[in-house]
C-alpha cells in the first residue's frame, strides 16, 4: 500500500504532464492555470488509494482518477463566479484574471474534458464508473444550487444544511473512493461502504472548509477570509448562532443579514465576534468529529486487513486537522 504521500507524488507528476498547447488559448490557458495551482488533489488521491486496498499499481487508472480532479476545478471555476471568490489557492480566481465569460467557457470545457479522462478506463468497469461519476457530478449541481437558494433565506434548518453539503461536497470524495474500488473490482458492498466513508469524512471536510473560511490564516487557506459571511451563505456556523443567539445578538446578527450596503471588513468582524460570543467554533468541531467517527466506522466494515487501511485513515485525519 502507497502513503498517501507516494499517491500525491504520481498525481501531480501525471498532472503535470498534461498538455495544454490546443487552440484557443485563451480557451485552455485558464485549464492549465488552474490546475497547475495544485490543491490537496484529494479526489484522484482518495480514488487511488481506495484502489490501492486491493490492486498494487495505481497508475493503471490515473486517466479516471485525474478527469476527477479535472471535474473538481470545473467546479471551482463557476463556484468562484457564483461565490464572487477573488482568490483560490493564493492565486488571483480565473474571473479575475481573465473574464466572467472565460470562466464559463474554460469551465465548461473542463467537465468536457473531465469525462474523456473519466472514460478511460477499462471497458469491464466503464458502465459503473460512468454511472457513479455522473450521479455525483449531478448531485453536485443540486448542492450548488441549494447553496445558493439558502443565500436568500433565513430559516435553513440544519439538516437542510447537512443535505445541501452532501450534495455539493461529500458525494465527490464519496464517488471517488467508490469508483477506485469498482476498478479494482472490490465486492457491491466494499464499494458501498467506502462510498460512504467518503459521505461522512466528505461532510466533516466541508464543514471544516466553513469554520476556516472563517478563522483560517487566509496565506494557508489561500482564500480570502469571511467570503461566506459577505454572501450569507448559511454554513452550520449561521445556523447554529441563530439558533442559539440571545434577543441582542439575535438582532445584531439578523441585522447584519438583512443590511444592503455595508463595509466588507466591517461586516465580517461584527459577524465573526457575534460567532465567538455565542461559541459557535466548538459547536462546529464537534460535529466534525462526529462525522469523522462515522466514515471511520463505514471503513471498519470494508473487507480488507485493517492494516492495510491504515493510510485512508491517516488522510481522514488529516483532512481533519488541516489548515488549507
Ligand atoms: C474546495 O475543495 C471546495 C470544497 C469542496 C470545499 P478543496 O478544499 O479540495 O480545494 P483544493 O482542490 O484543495 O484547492
Ligand atoms: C464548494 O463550496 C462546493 C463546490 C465547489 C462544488 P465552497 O463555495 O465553500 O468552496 P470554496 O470555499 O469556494 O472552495
Ligand atoms: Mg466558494
Ligand atoms: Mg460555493
Ligand atoms: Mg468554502
Amino acid at each position: 500500500m502507497n502513503t498517501s504521500t507516494k499517491t500525491l507524488e504520481i498525481v501531480n507528476q501525471y498532472i503535470s504532464e498534461l498538455s495544454y498547447s490546443h487552440a484557443p488559448k485563451s480557451l485552455y490557458d485558464p485549464v492549465e492555470y488552474v490546475l497547475s495551482l495544485g490543491g490537496k488533489r484529494i479526489r484522484p488521491v482518495l480514488m487511488l488509494m481506495a484502489y490501492n486496498l486491493y490492486k498494487e499499481n495505481v497508475k493503471e487508472i490515473l486517466s479516471p482518477a485525474v478527469g476527477l480532479e479535472i471535474y473538481h476545478n470545473f467546479t471551482l471555476l463557476h463556484d468562484d463566479l457564483m461565490d464572487k471568490a477573488d482568490m483560490r489557492r493564493n492565486k488571483p480566481t480565473v474571473h479575475k484574471v481573465w473574464d466572467d465569460n472565460t470562466a464559463i467557457l474554460s469551465g465548461d470545457a473542463m467537465l468536457i474534458l473531465a469525462y474523456r479522462y473519466v472514460a478511460e478506463c477499462h471497458s469491464s468497469s466503464l458502465k459503473n464508473v460512468l454511472d457513479t461519476f455522473t450521479q455525483a457530478a449531478l448531485e453536485v449541481c443540486d448542492g450548488q444550487q441549494l447553496d445558493m437558494d439558502f443565500e436568500r433565506r433565513n430559516d435553513v434548518k440544519e439538516e437542510e444544511y447537512l443535505e445541501m453539503i452532501r450534495l455539493k461536497t461529500s458525494v465527490l470524495l464519496a464517488a471517488a473512493l467508490k469508483m477506485g474500488a469498482l476498478l479494482a473490482g472490490a465486492s457491491v458492498e466494499d464499494a458501498q461502504h467506502l462510498y460512504d466513508f467518503g459521505v461522512n469524512i466528505g461532510l466533516a471536510f466541508q464543514l471544516k472548509d466553513d469554520l476556516l473560511d472563517v478563522y483560517g490564516d487566509p496565506k494557508v487557506f489561500g482564500k480570502n477570509i469571511g467570503g461566506d459571511i459577505l454572501c450569507n451563505k448559511k454554513t452550520y456556523m449561521l445556523i447554529k448562532a441563530l439558533e442559539k443567539a440571545d434577543k441582542q445578538q439575535a438582532i445584531a446578527l439578523q441585522g447584519w443579514l438583512e443590511k444592503e450596503s455595508f463595509q466588507p471588513k466591517e461586516k465580517i468582524e461584527a459577524v465573526t465576534t457575534l460567532y465567538n460570543q455565542i461559541g459557535v467554533k466548538l459547536i462546529c468541531e464537534s460535529k466534525m468529529r462526529e462525522y469523522y467517527a462515522k466514515g471511520l466506522n463505514s471503513l471498519s466494515l470494508v473487507s480488507v486487513a485493517e492494516e492495510t487501511k491504515r493510510e485512508l485513515k491517516a488522510v481522514a485525519e488529516h483532512l481533519m486537522y488541516r489548515e488549507m
